[in-house]
């Protein structure tokens, strides 16, 4: 009588913990179901950023080389560099941020750049839609003397960017990345190119945010 209670108490533990590793089995593969598919939502979205430039001695094709950098250090990031009259309405409206660098001439933009922008519209038809709303943009210069209108030609290529409704970024410095590139200063040091891969860094991360955000 004795023997058959145990043997039964035995049976009874046994038959629990089949269930006990069947129910802990279940649970395991919902939680990891679950975890598999937030970790899905949280991945890194890859993002396509344009550099855009203009230069006619070198100084602004090492920044441009700079902020290139910079934007591949951030992971999933594609990047697309290129001379401003070299770029094709497919560059511009299937990337996810533009960086637009310009020698300073005349205390202002190059020609060159400003053309790029004018062509926006006459060669791009970006209106009425406002192709470029919503992209992330940020500007870099460089100029021959500290103050002679390297704040101008980045707050100028800004400004065309607010008014195609582009969400403008900083980095690197105030309105964007600059170098002082003649007299005691002659060409891009490393400070400058720092600054450069600074602004790279923030406009990938910023237009991954954005990116993610608009895709939620
Ligand atoms: C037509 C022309 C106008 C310029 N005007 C200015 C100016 O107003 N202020 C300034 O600081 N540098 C000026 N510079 C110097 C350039 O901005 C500077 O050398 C720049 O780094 C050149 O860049 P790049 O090598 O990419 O062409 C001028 C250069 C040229 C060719």
């Amino acid at each position: 009588m004795k023997f058959s209670c145990s043997k039964t108490r035995i049976a009874l533990t046994t038959h629990f913990m089949k269930i006990f590793t069947v129910a802990t089995l279940v649970c395991a593969i919902v939680w990891g179901a679950m975890v598999s598919q937030s970790w899905a939502e949280d991945a890194p979205q890859s993002i396509k950023v344009l550099v855009a430039y203009h230069s006619l001695s070198g100084n602004t094709e090492r920044m441009a080389k700079g902020v290139t950098e910079g934007a591949r250090s951030v992971v999933g990031t594609e990047v697309v560099i290129k001379r401003v009259g070299q770029i094709t309405a497919e560059d511009l409206f299937s990337s996810d941020a533009l960086v637009v660098g310009s020698p300073v001439h005349w205390s202002n933009m190059s020609g060159e750049v400003k053309m790029f922008f004018d062509n926006w519209q006459f060669k791009f038809g970006i209106f009425p839609e406002f192709k470029m709303k919503n992209k992330v943009g940020a500007a870099f210069a460089t100029g021959g003397q500290i103050s002679n209108g390297k704040e101008i030609t980045m707050l100028t290529i800004l400004a065309a960017m607010l008014g195609n409704q582009m969400i403008v970024v900083s980095g690197g410095g105030a309105f964007g990345a600059s170098a002082t590139t003649e007299g005691n200063s002659p060409g891009i040091d490393n400070k400058e190119l720092a600054e450069a891969k600074a602004l790279g860094k923030r406009v990938a991360e910023i237009a991954k945010l954005v990116k993610v955000a608009s895709s939620r």
